[in-house]
């Protein structure tokens, strides 16, 4: 074999691997940490990395100087040596002191929150979000009332410990946003609390990370972290009803039924099987963190939904013709 051919699978190999590293630092990395919880995994896996490079060089050592430094037989008590210190003492001495790290940061992350309270559901196949409620959000239908309800997209003050409360009407999700903290299941029947602690601005993308059925690849949501000032001026516009205008897409979505899943406050459309569309123009994505939020993508969510997002539980209207399909999308995109 020439020596050019290792060079040239290596080069290869760092190819390859330089788009994934790149891919590393995206608004849906643990590397890109951006909260308290998040930070502290990422140091955690920075230790456990660098521990792990050490053994493996230590590993990889005792292999070389056996076969090659000195390949002869080696004394019993050589043997046992290797294996009560190496392979009791050792792996007992490492797993002790990684134990002891990790537990070591779990009540700096179980601490209290000192922020809002937000209700979190998981639906089939989105996310309901019910800002500043003080109960639970158990049954997810069945969310106490005063909090000002939004879906799939999630606004937290930077700075503050938000304190997320995690229900579901019927299947186990789970709700992950990689960049701030790990993951917490969303489970019927009951209340998980997981508390978010962002450290800095921007927009992260959230996922469900626990199979839930069809759509389960789709169920995404977007964390926006602002100022507590601008967190404030979000909640206070969520919770006024739509900028409702005068548009022929509004009795569409009437008369097609759009408002027996869907509320519009501000309107009749009081439904709450679906999202809440109050004020869908203003949001980052349609469908669970699947589309811009377009005319032209509502519009196709609506006649296709099926194809769009296959397992979804919303009909496909197919029946709609493609006017009053923009009608309705034009209308629903101006509400912001
Ligand atoms: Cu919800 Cu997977």
């Amino acid at each position: 074999m020439t020596p050019r051919l290792p060079r040239r699978r290596a080069a290869c190999l760092l190819a390859t691997a330089l788009p994934s590293l790149a891919a590393c630092n995206g608004p849906q990395s643990t590397f890109n940490s951006a909260g308290a919880e998040a930070g502290s995994v990422l140091t955690l896996f920075w230790v456990m990395l660098a521990g792990a490079a050490l053994i493996w060089l230590i590993v990889v050592g005792i292999s070389v100087y056996v076969t090659k430094v000195r390949p002869g037989a080696h004394s019993d008590r050589t043997g046992v040596h290797l294996i009560v210190w190496g392979g009791c003492v050792f792996p007992v001495v490492v797993l002790g002191v990684l134990l002891y790290v990790g537990l070591t940061m779990m009540p700096g992350l179980r601490g209290a929150a000192d922020g809002a309270k937000i209700a979190v559901s998981g639906e089939r196949f989105w996310w309901r979000v019910n800002y500043g409620v003080e109960g639970t959000p158990g049954v997810a239908k069945s969310l106490p009332g005063g909090g000002v309800e939004s879906a799939n997209e999630l606004y937290l003050p930077v700075g503050k410990r938000t304190e997320i409360l995690l229900g579901s009407p019927d299947v186990i999700h789970s709700f992950w946003v990689p960049a701030i903290a790990g993951k917490t299941d969303a489970i019927p029947g009951r209340v998980n609390r997981l508390v978010l602690a962002p450290t800095r601005l921007g927009v992260f993308n959230g996922v469900c990370a626990e199979f839930c059925g069809d759509a389960h690849a789709q169920m995404g949501f977007r964390v926006v972290v602002v100022s507590e000032a601008d967190y404030a001026a979000r909640i206070a516009a969520e919770a006024e009803p739509a900028a409702v205008i005068d548009h022929p897409g509004r009795a569409l979505f009437m008369g097609n039924g759009c408002n027996a899943c869907h509320a519009v406050r501000g309107t009749e459309a009081a439904g709450r099987v679906g999202p809440d569309l109050t004020h869908l123009g203003s949001r980052k994505t349609l469908g669970a963190g699947l589309l811009p939020v377009t005319a032209e993508n509502i519009s196709r969510f609506i006649r296709e939904t099926d194809h769009t997002k296959p397992g979804v539980e919303m009909p496909a209207f197919h029946t709609l013709s493609e006017a009053d399909a923009a009608a309705i999308a034009a209308w629903l995109g101006a509400l912001t």
